[in-house]
């Protein structure tokens, strides 16, 4: 089956330079830089007054208390108190409008990587688990963010510090400056040799915290048949299992992170005694004041901190590589199916006709349709059937453009469904699948979703027309009673006529039904079946289904099996 390869081939997934990623990345950051330029600059008066305060202390004691005046002692006493309130007030401000930047930035990434998901195919859920999902969605945006807002204001913050307490100790003593400084290069060192390790451990934690989350999102969401099968306690020790293997990865993981940490601290410490030492014979000997002391060790302790954040800022630009590798894992799987350039328009509302012409499809290896052909001329009733497994809803899916066939072609209308744009195919042809999912919110809030702009009136008319009636007439709220998470308030019937009703309101073209009545006992669905076909009469309606209500009044019947549609012997018409 040659098909022309040019206008309908796969994307290839982009490769990603950490270039590429650290632009995406700032694309969402920069909207916002004039406010992260404010920061920076509220940041900038926060270094000006910490700086300003041990100056203030060594008059203090040099020219106040050594110096013995009072007014002086009184006025930079009243001084601190100014500066300290202006430096709250200062604060406060600052940490309101980061938070708010950082969480919109947040938010538009989180955005962005859900849209995404949002394109990808059935193929690509049934290889991701949800929890993995869940993890990168959550834990490793929120590691970008730190990297792409905390790091940089960080880093200026450090720079600004570490200048001025570095200008201000020169200032009051060089030689003694340079003593402090004297054990830096180890501290480099270690740093450079702790590094791979931060980003091993970092990895590893994630894909453990992604295994937790899995776990949890498939446990919860089958609580029912844990129970059934007894497998409480299997799970609960399955859990166990896991937060052992998290916990091992945790410990291993701060360890390092301590030790990153702790041992430049302890050079710290070693620096801050030698000084205490030399300058401290220094004030003995008369060659340095003793507020010139206690200044320069203030100093010191305040450019600690910045050089250590700042020989610790590249362990969480690894981290957020990792984090960034995680996330663009996710943005790097190309949808299977995707708009065409230029999509044909669908011809205006009225039936249409539906063809698979020589439609080649398997999923993995296993082929499921070879060179199946179907025609379903405009306002026919067909009824496919076949035994389960034979690619029934294989076909719904590809009517719906889950995925392309690997050989042959769907039109719609005479169209090729790959020439149609998404949105469009998707209101023109309803499908209800056989798994029902209903969103929290009301019942008329489930069965709105392909058409938000629908009116109460046709939500109820959808409703009945789906049998729905008698539920509704007995529901104290009717249409405005709340589904629940997952529909898990109604019975499996039930749900299915929601279900229905969805369909029955976006008015479509054509009306796709897997299974549509398994769940129903045979009055209800024998009602439906003839529902359907007074609505839809003159709309094409293809129907998967074994049941003889949804046989009668078919213009035709195909048998699936071993890969292509054979037809069925005419059911009689009962019609006539
Ligand atoms: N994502 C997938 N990956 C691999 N194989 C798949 C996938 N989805 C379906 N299959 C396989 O394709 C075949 C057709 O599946 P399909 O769901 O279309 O059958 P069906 O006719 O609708 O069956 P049923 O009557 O039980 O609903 C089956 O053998 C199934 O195991
Ligand atoms: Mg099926």
């Amino acid at each position: 089956m040659a098909v022309a390869p040019s206008p309908h081939a796969p994307r290839a997934a982009p490769a990603r330079s950490t270039r590429d990623q650290v632009r995406w990345a700032w694309s969402f950051v920069a909207p916002h830089r004039t406010t992260l330029a404010a920061i920076a600059l509220t940041s900038l008066l926060g270094v000006g007054i910490g700086l300003a305060q041990p100056w203030i202390t060594k008059l203090l004691i040099d020219d106040a208390l050594l110096g013995g005046d009072l007014r002086l002692l009184v006025m930079l006493s009243a001084g601190m108190v100014g500066i300290g309130i202006l430096s709250t007030a200062v604060s406060a401000w600052n940490r309101w409008i980061y938070i708010r930047a950082s969480g919109r930035i947040l938010f538009a990434m989180r955005g962005r990587v859900h849209a995404h998901l949002l394109t990808l195919s059935p193929r690509f859920y049934a290889r991701w688990k949800t929890g993995d999902l869940l993890s990168r969605l959550d834990g490793d945006i929120g590691e970008i963010l730190r990297f792409a807002v905390d790091a940089p204001l960080a880093a200026l913050n450090a720079v600004l510090v570490l200048t001025g307490a570095l200008t201000l100790m020169l200032l009051l003593d060089p030689w003694l400056t340079a003593l402090a400084l004297a054990l830096l290069p180890a501290q480099l060192l270690f740093l450079k040799w702790v590094r791979p390790i931060v980003d091993r451990r970092t990895r590893a934690l994630r894909e453990r915290s992604g295994e937790v989350s899995s776990f949890l999102v498939r446990s919860l969401s089958a609580v029912k048949v844990v129970q059934a099968f007894r497998a409480e306690r299997a799970e609960t020790k399955r859990l166990d299992g896991l937060g052992h293997g998290y916990l091992d990865d945790l410990l291993r993981l701060q360890m390092v992170n301590f030790a990153a940490g702790a041992v430049p601290g302890l050079f710290g410490s070693v620096g801050n005694a030698l000084v205490f030492v030399v300058g401290g014979m220094m004030v003995l000997n008369g060659a340095f004041t003793l507020g010139g002391l206690v200044a320069f060790t203030a100093y010191l302790g305040r450019a600690t901190g910045p050089m250590q954040s700042l020989l610790g800022l590249w362990m969480a630009v690894r981290r957020a590589r990792v984090s960034l590798d995680r996330v663009m894992e996710i943005l790097d799987a190309a949808p299977d199916v995707a708009d065409p350039p230029q999509p044909r328009p669908l011809p205006a509302h009225g039936p249409a006709s539906v063809r698979l012409e020589a439609v080649d499809y398997r999923h993995a290896e296993a082929p499921v349709l070879i060179g199946a052909t179907l025609d379903i001329p405009a306002g026919a009733k067909v009824v496919l059937v076949g035994a389960s497994g034979a690619g029934k809803s294989t076909v719904v899916d590809l009517l719906h453009r889950h995925f392309d066939p690997q050989g042959g072609r769907v039109t719609l209308a005479g169209l090729d469904l790959r020439d149609l744009a998404l949105a469009d195919l998707r209101r023109a042809v309803a499908v209800m699948g056989q798994e029902v999912v209903l969103f929290p919110g009301s019942i008329a809030d489930s069965i709105r979703l392909g058409a938000p702009e629908a009116d109460d009136a046709a939500v109820e008319r959808a409703a009945r027309a789906a049998q729905l009636g008698p539920l509704l007439d007995r529901l104290p709220q009717g249409l405005d009673t709340p589904v629940g998470e997952a529909g898990a308030l109604f019975s499996g019937g039930e749900r299915q006529r929601m279900a229905l009703a969805r369909c029955l309101l976006l008015d479509p073209a054509v009306l796709v039904l897997d299974e549509p009545t398994s769940a129903l006992d045979a009055e209800t669905a024998a009602a439906l079946a003839a529902e359907i076909d007074r609505l839809f009469a003159d709309r094409t309606r293809i129907v998967v289904s074994h049941r003889p209500d949804m046989l009668t009044g078919a213009d035709a019947v195909w048998e699936l099996r071993d890969g292509r549609f054979r037809p069925l012997p005419q059911p009689v018409r009962e019609s006539a």
